[in-house]
């Protein structure tokens, strides 16, 4: 049984902020991705699919000293993953999430990129780590068109809803098999 859906995280407030930031549309599209690529490497579902929902959690707005946006300016200065790590552990440990969990899905998403890193994280990453960052990158478009593409928050909690069954009945068929 799993203390917190994907349902509950996007209802609460802080995640509709800044997910309206980062882009409703990649945060869904990435936890789908996440749920397939769990199954085929055999991590959780749970924390992939969560871990990948809130990934860009951390973005934020960038601009430079003209007060226009500059795309690759933010690149270069951007910490989203850490930003992000904290708020998404913040916000899990308030909804009730399992402390483990938290840490776990916080870490994945500290690590889901190295672009802020002065070295690589390749070969280095859990399991867990590695499906996140394949998610991402599998919704990415040039110059981060991925994070404008729209979804109605009503339509979000639909395919969220839809998820989280996949997710229930994925556990459940695991414990099954244990069983
Ligand atoms: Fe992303």
């Amino acid at each position: 049984m799993r203390h917190v859906t994907l349902v509950d995280i996007f209802k609460h407030h802080i995640t509709r902020k800044y997910l309206n930031r980062s882009g409703v549309h990649h945060a869904v599209t990435a936890a789908y991705y996440a749920f397939d690529l769990a199954i085929e490497n055999h991590v959780s579902v749970d924390l992939a699919t969560k871990a990948a929902l809130l990934h860009d959690i951390g973005h934020y707005e960038w601009y430079n000293s003209e007060g226009k946006w500059d795309y690759d300016e933010y690149r270069q200065n951007d910490i989203h993953a850490i930003k992000g790590a904290e708020r998404a552990h913040k916000l899990l440990i308030r909804l009730g999430e399992d402390r483990i969990a938290a840490k776990q899905i916080s870490v994945a998403i500290l690590l889901h990129t190295d672009s802020y890193l002065p070295f690589t994280l390749q070969g280095k990453q859990t399991p867990l780590q590695e499906v996140i960052t394949l998610a991402d990158n599998k919704d990415e478009q040039p110059k981060g068109l991925h994070h404008y593409k729209k979804m109605d928050p009503s339509e979000a909690i639909t395919q969220l809803h839809k998820l989280d069954l996949l997710v229930e009945a994925s556990l459940n068929k695991d414990q099954e098999v244990i069983g």
